[in-house]
């Protein structure tokens, strides 16, 4: 791995599966593992074994069937989780164990009613156990958003010295702003004793609408991890989208950070995940929303159809959309109206087109949208294309 590569860790079948309502079966999780796999993602969080017999068995089954990409499994800091873990993934070519404590105070006082020097000892012995059975274990600072950094360090250094070879730092109630998620990681990377031993991982949640920014924060300040799920499903707001970090990262080359993704899938296994799971994907969503490269007003669209850059920094067909669409509303403008004529057949003259477009805005003021057959009956039923056309 250079140092420029980010690994994409997918947790779609984990954290994502979490939306209320949304349970998959392990078929479904099959396929949409192998399509994860295809896409090129560095590991796939394929679930957490303990917490039900099916979960087991689908962490079991995707281990399976991943030919490329490491399959982790999720744990507690208990015993009992890591070695039923270690046993779902024991058919992976390249097993990891996702071993964690939350490390907040909040987490210790509320959750645990601990105090911070045992937290530090359940962290080293969850790793080192987790280490006897995978060489691949990443540990959780669960809430390290709310985390005190000094205090964190020292889990850190803990987690370092039992073994751990990802840190994954979540900011579990998606509180972070990205300038303060980017200074953790800075002062992680600056005050961690043996952190290049590790990677240094970012899990974002979206409360404020912050995941994405706050993971690409994570990752300009050092960390090469980055936590996340297809259309940034997920417990509450969601965790960070998998097509917008990626994104990201590919439009901003100044960054020098790139990924593995096949970005062309992209929009693809949105499809299929939203289609899997039954959950509506907002049309406005970046990337892979139906309005993404869509453009509806006049001004807009006469700039796209002379030169497309004009008002999209994405070229549709690099995330897998087939093209920019041209939608017609009472907004749009004669150039709309005329390029969507020509892709049905019909090149009208000047002429032509200023009277079919009153026509067609006083259509278009009855009608949300207007399609190709609208388009065919206005042009139709206009007097001055039939006067010309039978000329
Ligand atoms: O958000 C979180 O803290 C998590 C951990 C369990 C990794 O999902
Ligand atoms: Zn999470």
């Amino acid at each position: 791995m250079s140092d420029s590569n980010v690994q994409i860790f997918d947790t779609t079948l984990r954290d994502g599966e979490q939306v209320p309502g949304c349970k998959l079966n392990t078929e479904q999780k099959l396929i949409i593992a192998k399509q994860l796999d295809n896409l090129g993602v560095d590991v796939i969080e394929a679930g957490f074994p303990i917490s039900s017999p099916g979960d087991f068995k689908s962490v079991q089954e995707i281990s399976k069937i991943v030919k490329n990409a490491t399959v982790c499994g999720l744990s507690r800091s208990v015993k009992n989780d890591i070695k039923v873990a270690a046993e779902a993934l024991q058919y992976a070519k390249k097993p990891r164990i996702h071993t964690g404590i939350g490390t907040s105070d909040s987490h210790i006082k509320f959750k645990f009613n601990s105090n911070r020097e045992d937290i530090i000892e359940r962290a080293f012995a969850a790793v080192s156990y987790a280490k006897s059975f995978v060489e691949d274990v990443e540990f959780y600072a669960e809430d390290a958003g709310r985390t005190d950094n000094e205090y964190l360090a020292r889990v850190c250094e803990a987690a370092i010295k039992a073994g751990a070879t990802v840190l994954n730092i979540p900011d579990t109630t998606g509180y972070c702003l990205p300038s303060e998620y980017g200074a953790k990681m800075k002062y992680l990377k600056e005050n961690v004793k043996g952190i290049d031993k590790a990677i240094l991982s970012c899990h974002c949640h979206n409360d404020l609408g912050l995941a994405t920014a706050n993971s690409i924060e994570g990752v300009i300040n050092g960390a090469r991890q980055i936590e996340c799920t297809i259309n940034g499903i997920g417990e509450r707001a969601g965790n960070t989208a998998l097509e917008e970090v990626v994104m990201i990262l590919k439009q901003h080359s100044y960054l020098n950070l790139d990924t593995n993704i096949i970005t062309s899938m992209l929009y693809g296994i949105s499809q299929l995940v939203s289609d899997s799971m039954g959950i509506y994907t907002q049309p406005n969503k970046a990337i892979v929303g139906a309005n993404a490269f869509a453009h509806s007003s006049g001004i807009h669209q006469d700039g796209v159809i002379k030169h497309r850059e004009t008002y999209e920094i994405i070229d549709p067909k690099d995330v897998g959309v087939t093209e920019s669409a041209i939608v017609l509303t009472a907004r749009s403008g004669r150039a709309a109206l005329a390029y969507r004529a020509k892709n049905i057949g019909y090149e009208l003259t000047k002429l032509q087109l200023d009277e079919i477009y009153i026509n067609f805005l006083s259509f278009a003021d009855k009608k949300k949208e207007i399609n190709d057959t609208d388009i065919h009956q206005i042009i139709e039923t206009s007097k001055v294309y039939r006067q010309i056309a039978s000329a």
